[in-house]
């Protein structure tokens, strides 16, 4: 029966995926050095590991979207993150375990057998809820086996809103944390371990009750070490907005701490976003062969797919660049853009200290739509001062990224980016004399690190294909524009 459905719920699968291929390259807004689905719907990454020397990124994959939400695993692999294969559909929700979808999870090495960790999502005719953590394995890094479930039941205490394991292995055991909501309607992440990675025993809740009345739900929790912490980034959902904190429809952060594997509390400081932009959502780390801690996350996020204007094209969503992460001295997650990305770069342009004072100028050669920026501000006397990217008079379009110096913060207002997306992302900076931007633009995305990444805003935007300016302002002073860099990716 599971074979028959399985092959049928590809033939479907594939259908829609070469029906609708044409349609989906040619649109403008298709990225070009970004993971997304061949078409259809994308949302969290999963399964990412490097395995014999392939990053493998497995995606939530929903190839009919939007005619029903059935939810696969497409998958790419890539020897460098910046080139990526597109390979068969992993996962096929075709069991009865999973019949409204193969949920979140993580891939795992088991002692060289490439394996996943997945949630099987089932639902009733009245919307009741069950949720399986299953176990698939691949022999070839192409064809999956399934293995079934290894968790049934929730523990006591606990709702059927259970999924995204994540699994890692330390000191000989395994351990999975799982995002979880408690009977009484807080997020929780929950600790487990086993000896063989079929049967698990629940250790505790690894942040509970410390972080105080902070939503009903957690999603797709993520637990690693970085230098001598440990980092557990989760999403937490139902967090009201707090002046310029947390104002997406669901968050994206984590905390910093030390965690006791034997009783699965981790003592730790307190909650930070990991993006400051509009579209952020489910980061999934991996550690590789050169020791760094490697995270992708969608660059989107739930229930709010009229903001993507390529939806209109038979696809939605992509991933962001990947970031290698580091810890600050002050407890703080810095993401790096991968070093791999330099071997996109073509068209180099520079410029060296150039004094702007109150004008708004353009500079030969420095404009685009799939480009790399990095600007280094020296801050003189002044109000205010910023780039416009995707700039054009014509269409009446730009993006505006601007520090001002009356409340250090710095924003990212998207009020004239195009199509179907407007408001305002912001956050505080420390004092300096100095900032730098980094910015990635590939067609449709923005992604923004500041200050070597402190900060990092991603998000999406729609201008039109020629609205490729790009502008540096000075208001109410002057600015040192010290040293610019550009390349075309
Ligand atoms: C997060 C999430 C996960 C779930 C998956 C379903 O975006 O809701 O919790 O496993 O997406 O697609």
């Amino acid at each position: 029966m599971s074979k028959e459905k399985k092959e049928r719920l590809l033939i479907k699968a594939n259908k829609a995926i070469k029906e609708n291929r044409d349609k989906v390259e040619n649109d403008y807004y298709r990225l070009r050095y970004h993971v997304m689905a061949p078409v259809g719907w994308l949302n969290d990454p999963n399964g990412f590991i490097q395995f014999n020397g392939e990053y493998h990124l497995c995606h939530q994959f929903n190839p009919v979207y939007p005619e029903d939400k059935l939810i696969y695993w497409g998958h790419y692999k890539s020897k460098d993150l910046v080139h990526w294969e597109e390979l068969p559909i992993a996962l096929t929700p075709s069991e009865w375990y999973e019949t409204h979808g193969c949920y979140s999870g993580s891939a795992f090495d088991n002692d060289g057998v490439l394996t996943l960790m997945y949630t099987g999502n089932v639902k009733d005719e009245e919307g009741n809820r069950e949720t399986y953590q299953c176990l698939a394995i691949t022999e070839d890094g192409i064809n999956f086996e399934k293995l079934g479930p290894v968790i049934e039941n929730q523990p006591q205490g606990y709702t059927r809103h259970f999924r995204d394991p994540k699994v890692w292995k330390k000191d000989g055991v395994w351990y999975m944390v799982i995002g979880t909501q408690t009977v009484d309607l807080a997020g929780r992440v929950l600790l487990y371990k086993s000896n063989n990675s079929k049967e698990w025993q629940l250790v505790g809740e690894v942040v509970g009750s410390q972080l105080g009345d902070f939503g009903y739900m957690w999603e797709c929790p993520d637990l690693f070490e970085l230098g001598d912490k440990d980092v557990l980034l989760f999403l937490p959902q139902g967090v009201e907005a707090k002046g310029h904190l947390y104002n997406n429809i669901y968050q994206a952060g984590y905390v910093v701490g030390e965690l006791d594997y034997e009783t699965g509390i981790m003592e730790h400081g307190d909650f930070k976003e990991l993006d400051r932009g509009f579209d952020f959502y489910a980061a999934q780390t991996t550690i590789d062969d050169k020791g760094r801690r490697i995270m992708i996350a969608w660059m989107g996020l739930p229930e709010e797919d009229e903001n993507y204007a390529e939806r209109e094209n038979a696809w939605i969503h992509c991933m962001t660049i990947p970031r290698v992460l580091e810890l600050s001295e002050d407890k703080q997650l810095i993401q790096k853009p991968i070093q791999e990305l330099k071997t996109l770069r073509e068209n180099y342009r520079a410029y060296s200290n150039i004094v702007i004072n109150n004008q708004e100028i353009e500079l030969e050669g420095i404009s685009g739509d799939v480009v790399e920026l990095i600007v280094e501000f020296e801050i003189e006397d002044i109000e205010e001062f910023g780039i416009k990217v995707r700039c054009s008079a014509e269409n009446n379009e730009e993006t505006v990224i601007s520090y001002n110096l009356a409340d250090n913060k710095i924003s990212l207002d998207r009020d004239k980016s195009g199509v179907g997306v407007k408001g305002i992302r912001q956050c505080y900076l420390e004092d300096n004399n100095n900032l730098k931007l980094h910015l990635f633009l590939d067609r449709s995305s923005l992604e923004l690190f500041v200050n070597d990444g402190r900060e990092v805003f991603s998000s999406r935007i729609y201008p039109k294909k020629d609205s490729r300016s790009i502008k540096f302002f000075a208001i109410g002073g002057s600015v040192n524009l010290r040293k610019i860099e550009k390349w075309d990716l």
